[in-house]
């Protein structure tokens, strides 16, 4: 079972959503894994460049120069990480209501027409069957994660946009699970809840 670990924790050891990222690290103590840091390893942006070499080749099927393949050459390295995989454990705090801008760019870069989803006659289908994904986040404030509007408390685009990333690709599971951390008398309980759901989940997946 390949598992691909991906970080993005600004906060480095400040970080609340670090304490779950190193409660999953230490299960994977003896066991192979690949981990990506994305604040060393960071994602690149579409520029024209890498937006005409992307139509090009994969929704026109045209062979492309060299130049323009070096310009895809950093997002389709981390396209073949995901598609090496059959897990993926991701670890990020929640920014802004959503998902960071880095992690954001990672998903664009990573989402390949042809290698992570392609059209059918009954339009969009994911390709990557039989994959799983682990997400795991911090926030301060709690939300309904399972509905999402304009009206508060309904304002966590985080849990839906990484399971409907996930979903689109084909992936089997997408679990993702949150501590809110805003409020230092139920911190320590909502650590400890995440962890033991994130227990839950490994163990069913690694046993
Ligand atoms: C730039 C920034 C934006 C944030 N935006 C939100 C937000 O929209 N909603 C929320 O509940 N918490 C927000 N927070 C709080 C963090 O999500 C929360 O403190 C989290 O536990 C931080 O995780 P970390 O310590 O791993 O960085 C934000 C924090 C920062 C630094």
């Amino acid at each position: 079972m390949k598992t691909l670990i991906i970080s993005y924790l600004p906060g480095k050891d400040y970080s609340n959503t670090k304490k779950l990222f190193d409660h999953i690290m230490a299960k994977f103590e003896n066991k192979e894994y690949k981990h990506i840091d994305l604040l060393e390893d960071k994602p690149e942006f579409f520029d024209n460049d890498s937006l005409m070499a992307y139509y090009q080749r994969n929704y026109q099927g045209k062979e492309i120069s060299e130049e323009l393949k070096k310009s895809v050459s950093k997002m389709d390295a981390f396209a073949n990480q995901v598609k090496e995989a059959d897990i993926i454990i991701m670890a990020y705090p929640m920014h802004n209501f959503g998902i960071p801008g880095i992690v954001k760019t990672w998903f664009d870069n990573i989402m390949q027409k042809g290698m992570a989803f392609d059209y059918g006659p009954t339009g969009p289908f994911g390709m990557y069957k039989g994959k799983k994904s682990l997400t795991v986040y911090t926030s301060g404030g709690s939300y309904t994660p399972d509905k999402v509007s304009i009206n508060y408390p309904e304002w966590n685009t985080l849990e839906l946009l990484a399971k409907i990333e996930f979903a689109f690709m084909g992936f089997e599971k997408a679990e993702v699970i949150g501590a809110t951390t805003s409020n230092p008398k139920m911190k320590e309980e909502n650590m400890d809840t995440a962890k033991a759901k994130i227990d839950a989940v490994l163990n069913e997946w690694y046993s």
